[in-house]
């Protein structure tokens, strides 16, 4: 059966309340269509009124981050329970930004994973390797190892319903978009060893998406290929232009 597509945005640190308002109204007629699932990962301030102003639409509001706790004494923290009761569905897990400036590592990501899991929140669980990394030709090991932890204890039928989301960090912002082999290539390796962890059909029902750079002009390309169901899209998805994305045929 052919995997839906999952387009998503990560607003990253932009957007007020009352721009995020302005900005899904705009992009609402935009991204209306049946082909894809469209979602919207937005600050958490930007939850609510994000939620109030995308209903009725086909735009799921996602958050960009969450803690692994139930609750308690983590002044600043957002707990699943906070996002599960307003009804968000997609929290994006580890992107490489909370990695590099939050001191994420593999281990906390894992601990998200199986606490989104636990409140049936589905994890954008992200994954890339530095410029260094891909010079020194250590791309795959690297990514290989970022999945086996995030996966840990990680159930088949949970897996199935991940998302992963591959951005090489010297393609995020950078306006560097990976080529089309490059993101293939990496993505058919990980769901190699999405297969080499659990078995087959979880490898062909987990959804994985490039993320790095994507832009109406490359996002068919990328898009059209046979292990990338997607992308997570981070300047584009503050512009008219996500449109495009989200329709990219
Ligand atoms: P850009 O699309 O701005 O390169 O950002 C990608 C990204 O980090 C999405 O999570």
């Amino acid at each position: 059966m052919a995997r839906r597509k999952i387009i998503a945005g990560n607003w990253k640190m932009n957007m007020t309340p009352s721009e995020a308002v302005e900005l899904i109204n705009t992009l609402k007629p935009l991204v209306a269509t049946e082909d894809a699932d469209v979602v919207f990962c937005v600050p958490a301030i930007d939850i609510i009124p994000a939620m109030e102003a995308a209903k009725g639409s086909n735009i799921n509001i996602g958050a960009e981050n969450m803690y692994f706790e139930e609750k308690g004494a983590y002044t600043g923290e957002i707990s699943p329970a906070m996002l599960t009761d307003v009804g968000v569905k997609y929290v994006i897990i580890g992107h490489s930004e909370r990695r590099e400036y939050f001191a994420e590592t593999d281990e906390t990501v894992n601990k998200k994973v199986l606490k989104a899991f636990e409140h049936g929140i589905t994890p954008i669980i992200c994954c890339g390797e530095s410029l260094t990394q891909r010079e020194q030709g250590v791309t795959i090991d690297w990514i290989r190892q970022q999945i086996k932890i995030a996966f840990l204890n990680v159930t088949a039928d949970q897996a199935k319903t991940a998302v992963i989301a591959y951005e090489p960090i010297w393609a995020i912002g950078t306006g560097k978009v990976a080529t089309t082999e490059q993101a293939q290539e990496v993505c058919a390796a990980i769901r190699a060893c999405i297969k080499e962890i659990y078995d087959e059909a979880t490898a062909e029902a987990i959804r994985i998406q490039y993320g790095g750079s994507v832009s109406a002009a490359s996002a068919p390309e990328l898009f059209a290929q046979p292990d990338i169901d997607g992308g997570l899209v981070g300047g584009a998805a503050l512009k008219p232009d996500f449109g495009k994305i989200v329709n990219y045929k």
